[in-house]
């Protein structure tokens, strides 16, 4: 059997999201819908539906699933159309711009009884799975930091995301994949969000910030992205993960990741002072470690793809597993987002869960 699908919002999400059916064998994309007919003229897809007429999409009986991938601020509109057309839906994030549109979007899904999720598919990212498989298995001891960075260089931001109205900026676009990410990874409620959030060049929206979550559990998660991070070295200038532990550290570079798991073979709590002369001058506790301190073992290799994601989903539609990414997870990064914003603007620590 296959899942019937429609894609609404046919740009750059849209062309994606039309590869990845194409190329599973038990999803078929019946119809695509974009209210600017130029964007769905170079669809690969034969003998499907191309309308500028949501109405004409959501009327075809056999499409079980639409993808919602309009820009932010239309999420809730056109959510609210397809479940009261009886479709299942599958919405880009952020689903909504705020904690409260996203309740009245669910009470809408819940009243038509359908399925409702959200594309958070970077769960399925190679560098978070790995640092999610480190942090998993628990070699790491008591692990005290996570720190989560994204950094760009050209402070590029493109179409509607330099907008307020239409849900731009990075903390909806980038943010709160991130922030999902590291929820998705610790299990433990919130207790307090600091955050910084900033517009470097952008007039109107935000284009850096850092947040740091205060897990129950003793962990710190430290966030931070920026699209202006000048620097002529690529590769650090990308992604990376680090994740500091009593028993020994991560670091992971990239998103096809490069990186190490670091231990000590000698654990020295009080130690007669060594000195190290450095160009800032001597230093006791900060000079390298002694020759043979330091053992370092190979990242483990994950095995994770976004077409997981679909997998998934097209699973739960038939009834043979639950849907990854659920409705309170969605909810709880909105209010995390939105604390993050109140974090900033009044500079104090925010009490969460
Ligand atoms: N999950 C991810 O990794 C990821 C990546 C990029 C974007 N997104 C999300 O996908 C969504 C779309 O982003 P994009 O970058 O593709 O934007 P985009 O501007 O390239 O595409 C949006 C399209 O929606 C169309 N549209 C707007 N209102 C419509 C309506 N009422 N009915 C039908 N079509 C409508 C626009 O004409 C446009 O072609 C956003 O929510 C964004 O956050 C997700």
């Amino acid at each position: 059997m296959s899942v019937k699908f429609g894609i609404i919002g046919f740009g750059f999400m849209g062309h994606i999201h039309e590869q990845m059916l194409n190329s599973l064998k038990n999803a078929e994309l019946l119809a695509i819908c974009d209210i600017d007919e130029e964007k769905m003229k170079d669809s690969t897809s034969k003998g499907i539906l191309k309308t500028s007429n949501i109405d004409e999409l959501l009327n075809i009986k056999e499409i079980d699933t639409v993808i919602i991938s309009v820009s932010n601020h239309v999420h809730k509109e056109v959510v609210t159309k397809a479940a009261k057309k009886g479709k299942n839906i599958i919405c880009e994030k952020p689903a909504a711009m705020t904690v409260k549109e996203f309740d009245e979007m669910v009470v809408e899904v819940k009243n038509a009884g359908v399925k409702f999720t959200v594309h958070q598919q970077r769960r399925f990212d190679e560098d978070f799975r790995t640092a999610k498989q480190v942090f998993d298995e628990k070699s790491l001891g008591n692990v005290y930091t996570i720190q989560s960075m994204l950094y760009g260089i050209n402070g590029n931001m493109h179409d509607w995301h330099v907008y307020k109205k239409y849900g731009g900026g990075m903390l909806y676009d980038w943010g709160v994949h991130l922030i999902d990410q590291m929820l998705f990874m610790v299990d433990s409620k919130i207790k307090t969000i600091y955050a910084d959030l900033r517009n470097v060049i952008n007039e109107e929206v935000d284009d850096y910030f850092k947040i740091w979550l205060r897990f129950e559990n003793g962990i710190t998660g430290e966030i931070e992205l920026g699209t202006y991070f000048l620097a002529d070295k690529p590769k650090w200038f990308e992604r990376h993960w680090f994740i500091g532990g009593d028993k020994g550290s991560m670091y992971c570079d990239g998103f096809e990741p490069e990186g190490k798991i670091a231990r000590t073979t000698r654990l020295l709590t009080n130690v007669p002072g060594k000195t190290t002369m450095t160009a800032s001058g001597p230093t006791r506790s900060f000079g390298p470690p002694p020759e043979g301190v330091l053992i370092t073992e190979e990242l483990p290799k994950v095995n994770f793809e976004h077409v997981m994601f679909f997998e998934n989903y097209i699973n739960a539609i038939e009834g043979k597993e639950e849907l990854l990414v659920k409705i309170p997870e969605v909810r709880r990064v909105l209010a995390v987002m939105e604390a993050v914003r109140e974090s900033a603007k009044t500079g104090k620590s925010i009490d969460f869960e």
